[in-house]
């Protein structure tokens, strides 16, 4: 392990231009659950067509509303762990396909959300942004065009948001050491990304418990979590 650190550190401090990579396991260890580990996945419990589709919300909108307010009331509640503090003092500029705010709560000041925020809110039809109150009891409509108030977060079967698409293409086309954490690697279009840089010939460090899909793009890969593992590096 101590001449992994090592090659890792010597990758990073050389690094100009760090990306990180992550997906939920980077925020496991605040105490969110992850989507697909055994028992305790979020898709373990809850079936994803029926709280994280557009359909869904078209039939039935209010269990969903509930539902993402309550995954914002847990993130409020949890605390960024040493990993993401790490990446912070680390520098790494973050891709991160998670929903919650622990990136920036600790530390980081650039983050891509390539699949939305539980913190942002807007109209179903327009995307006129929503500032307002937000209840589990009440879905607000659109000051605009009276429809219904979404949370801003990605759906099965939806685009990822175009913007974010495009910083994220570039900075995986920019970097020159990439860091992938917590993201078991199969969901498509984002965990196409970290090939953009692996196939530049770009060193990748990989920190996961178990093999995941992206484990072969790894230079130097680490069995681990990302609150033991990532402090390591700094
Ligand atoms: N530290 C690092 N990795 C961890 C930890 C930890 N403490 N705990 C679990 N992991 C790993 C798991 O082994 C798994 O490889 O994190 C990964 C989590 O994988 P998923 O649950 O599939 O989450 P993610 O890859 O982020 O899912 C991608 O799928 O449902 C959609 O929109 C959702 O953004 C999500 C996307």
């Amino acid at each position: 392990m101590t001449d992994m650190i090592a090659a890792a550190r010597d990758i990073l401090v050389n690094a100009q231009n760090l990306v990180a990579f992550t997906g939920a396991g980077m925020s496991a260890d605040s105490g969110l659950d992850t989507y697909r580990d055994a028992q305790t996945g979020v898709w373990e419990n809850v079936d994803p067509h029926a709280m994280a589709s557009i359909d869904a919300w078209a039939r039935d909108p209010e269990p969903m509303w509930r539902w993402y307010l309550h995954r914002k009331s847990l993130s409020e509640n949890a605390h960024p762990n040493p990993g993401h503090r790490a990446l912070a003092e680390l520098g790494a500029k973050i891709i991160t396909q998670n929903i919650d705010d622990l990136h920036e709560r600790g530390g980081s000041t650039d983050v891509v959300h390539l699949h939305g925020s539980l913190f942002e809110f807007r109209c179903t039809i327009c995307s006129r942004p929503w500032k307002g109150a937000t209840k589990p009891q009440h879905i607000p409509e659109c000051p605009l065009c009276g429809n219904l108030i979404r949370p801003g977060v990605v759906w099965f079967g939806e685009a990822l948001p175009p913007r974010e698409w495009d910083a994220a293409e570039n900075l995986m086309s920019t970097t020159d050491a990439l860091i992938i954490v917590g993201t078991s690697g199969v969901v498509q279009p984002a965990a196409g990304l970290p090939r953009l840089a692996a196939t530049r010939g770009v060193p990748v460090l990989e920190i996961t418990p178990q093999p995941t899909a992206l484990t072969p793009l790894a230079t130097v890969q680490f069995t681990g979590r990302a609150g033991e593992v990532l402090p390591l590096l700094t």
